[in-house]
């Protein structure tokens, strides 16, 4: 008896709960942790390090692959995290290998976007300035583009000195995966430079196949639809990528007869969520003994709750509702939403003042 009691609050307490938390405006600004951060995520693990609650993280930022972020974020937040743990806002890109494993793709955005649809498996993938390197004086306002970096050195700027990998004057773009936030939109120079340059009629004037309007439907692909979507270091909230959808679908569409295309991935896209619940189904099983499974148990059981951990009501909370259940909204006050009461138009199940406030209330509820 003493077993089966046992084994059956062993199944109670794998098929209750796990955690999905926002990174930017959660858990981190910029690199620092906020909301005591740290100690809520330890409370999540047990005495031997091992992990008692299964939890990921479900953020629409990126640039880099999954496991390299897994071991930034394992070392800006004291707790050993695994690549299976991230999910970034290109995670979902993975879904669309079959379609585009063998298609010449451009990818763009901040950190190596090229570097993360290769690691995801498609074979031709080019940054936005290996491809653009193609053209001679694609961008006339290059020569006024000075960078800083961080060694306060200037140098000119797009860094257009990659050579593509593969022969793009022989090969129509099929798509393009827009990975990250756009660096030049934030660093305010010429806007959508030189991305609209390229997405126009300069390919075929110069004899490239380059990018064909008919071929877009829906070759562009976003991660998000959100106007201001980061919150980041600075005090007040920053534009991201759905500024940046934003220019250029204003872009296109005066130029083109036909309006531009694209599709929205990342939060608030239901299936994300739908993702991300899968993920934290495989995460329950390695932490549990063989001891505890019943022939047959894959050790992944549904949910009775799977709480959101957010702070960007329009993008965030949005997506927790529109998947319905088993998600739980919690709002906290340390990035984008400020506010002394729950949002109007999307409020959350509950509203604390930082992640470790949530993660207390999780806590106490399911244990
Ligand atoms: O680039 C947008 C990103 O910073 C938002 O991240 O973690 O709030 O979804 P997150
Ligand atoms: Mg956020």
């Amino acid at each position: 008896r003493y077993f089966s009691s046992q084994l059956q609050s062993e199944q109670k307490r794998r098929s209750s709960f796990g955690i999905a938390f926002d990174i930017d405006g959660v858990l981190l600004r910029g690199k620092d942790p906020i909301g005591g951060s740290p100690q809520a995520l330890r409370r999540l693990y047990g005495d031997s390090g091992n992990l008692n609650v299964p939890f990921l993280f479900l953020t629409n930022g990126g640039g880099i692959p999954e496991s390299r972020r897994a071991n930034e974020l394992s070392e800006l937040l004291g707790v050993k995290i695994i690549p299976s743990q991230v999910l970034q806002g290109h995670s979902s890109f993975k879904s669309l290998l079959k379609r585009y494993e063998n298609q010449l793709i451009v990818a763009t955005g901040k950190g190596e976007p090229a570097v993360v649809m290769s690691e995801y498996g498609f074979k031709k993938a080019v940054s936005l300035e290996e491809y653009a390197s193609c053209f001679e004086n694609i961008d006339p306002l290059a020569p006024y583009k000075m960078w800083t970096t961080k060694l306060g050195l200037d140098r000119s700027s797009p860094p257009l000195n990659t050579v593509p990998r593969y022969d793009v004057s022989s090969e129509t773009v099929k798509a393009v995966f827009v990975i990250s936030d756009p660096c030049r939109l934030g660093q305010g120079h010429s806007g959508v430079s030189p991305f609209h340059l390229v997405m126009l009629k300069l390919p075929a004037e110069l004899g490239f196949n380059g990018f064909s309007a008919q071929l877009w439907k829906p070759a562009i692909l976003y991660r998000l639809i959100s106007l201001f979507d980061i919150q980041a270091a600075f005090p007040s909230n920053r534009l991201g990528t759905g500024a940046f959808r934003i220019a250029l679908e204003s872009v296109f569409n005066r130029i083109h007869y036909n309006p531009l295309e694209y599709v929205s991935f990342g939060k608030p896209n239901p299936f994300v969520f739908k993702n991300a619940e899968a993920m934290l189904k495989q995460l329950q099983p390695s932490y549990h003994s063989d001891y505890f499974k019943e022939p047959g148990d894959s050790g992944s059981q549904s949910f009775k709750t799977l709480y959101m951990i957010d702070d960007n009501p329009s993008v965030d909370v949005k997506g927790a509702q529109q998947a319905g259940h088993p998600w739980f909204s919690i709002l906290t006050r340390t990035g984008v939403f400020r506010g002394k009461h729950n949002h109007a138009e999307f409020p959350a199940d509950l509203v604390v003042d930082t992640v470790e406030e949530a993660v207390d209330y999780i806590l106490g509820r399911e244990c």
